[in-house]
């Protein structure tokens, strides 16, 4: 697989020099314990090939179901350090194929943000948790992201953290509507989230300039979820891989997860393909 050709053949036979590009590879969405083992798999088998300069981890990372107003498992109710387990182990899978050199980063999600509501809305946890001198939790330290050598991106103030890949923010997201790649766009110029669950690119012109958008889908497998997930969603499981530099310069590529016949589930990029 090539990624930022270092040389470039023109028509007219002569070199000409590019610059490489770095890559990030972006995954939003995986909601563990419920992310798609299946396509986990074929996507660590995809980051060990990438090799990407950065790994970022873009919001919902956890579920955080039992300490969502969504919860109404009883069975479950006092299982989140379990759920954390099946975290650690896709933690392992994908810390395993990234090169050491690949930085790693995790980004806030609305998931995450149940952690600091769930402290803030519970004065009697707070006031035994501090009487007996133990840290408040946070999102990230549950996780133990530290541990696994991550970048962690919280809250800007009232904002979801962006990070920058050339020109284009990488963000969680926040509308939902159909409409919300387009209103980020108009809002905000070049984007990246998630949060949505929909995979999608829109472009358009805004003071002159085309700004470009795309939702980045989720990687969860919505049959694990079904205790608060009804109906059928207008969902698409995807990943994102960004090309860029640090002039301004990038290119999205959105990788649709899709069925491929007999039961089987597939992502391709460039010419090769992974199926499982
Ligand atoms: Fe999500």
């Amino acid at each position: 697989m090539l990624v930022g050709l270092e040389y470039t053949n023109l028509k007219q036979g002569r070199a000409h020099l590019t610059k490489k590009l770095k890559t990030a590879l972006i995954c939003g969405c995986t909601h563990d314990p419920y992310l798609d083992e299946g396509l986990w798999g074929a996507f660590c088998n995809f980051a060990k090939l990438l090799k990407p300069d950065v790994f970022h981890r873009n919001g919902d990372i956890f579920d955080f179901y039992q300490i969502s107003r969504f919860s109404k498992d009883l069975e479950r109710a006092d299982a989140m350090a379990e759920d954390r387990e099946v975290f650690f182990h896709h933690e392992e899978m994908i810390g395993k194929v990234l090169p050491k050199a690949t930085i790693k980063i995790a980004s806030k999600g609305n998931h995450e943000d149940r952690v600091y509501k769930h402290i803030l809305y519970s004065p009697d946890v707070r006031a035994s948790m501090t009487n007996f001198g133990m840290e408040l939790p946070t999102w990230d330290s549950f996780l133990q992201l530290d541990k696994f050598g991550y970048d962690v991106r919280d809250s800007e103030g009232i904002r979801l953290p962006r990070v920058m890949y050339g020109d284009l923010a990488v963000w969680h997201g926040k509308k939902y509507s159909q409409y919300a790649v387009a209103h980020n766009v108009r809002k905000m110029g070049h984007n990246a989230c998630n949060h949505t669950h929909r995979a999608r690119s829109w472009a358009c012109v805004v003071g002159g300039h085309n700004m470009y958008g795309y939702e980045m889908g989720h990687m969860a497998d919505p049959r694990l979820a079904t205790d608060y997930i009804e109906d059928e969603e207008d969902w698409q499981q995807a990943f994102g891989v960004v090309n860029f530099d640090d002039g301004g310069y990038f290119d999205v590529d959105v990788v649709l997860v899709k069925d491929a016949g007999m039961g089987k589930r597939r992502f391709s990029y460039k010419s090769d393909y992974w199926e499982w």
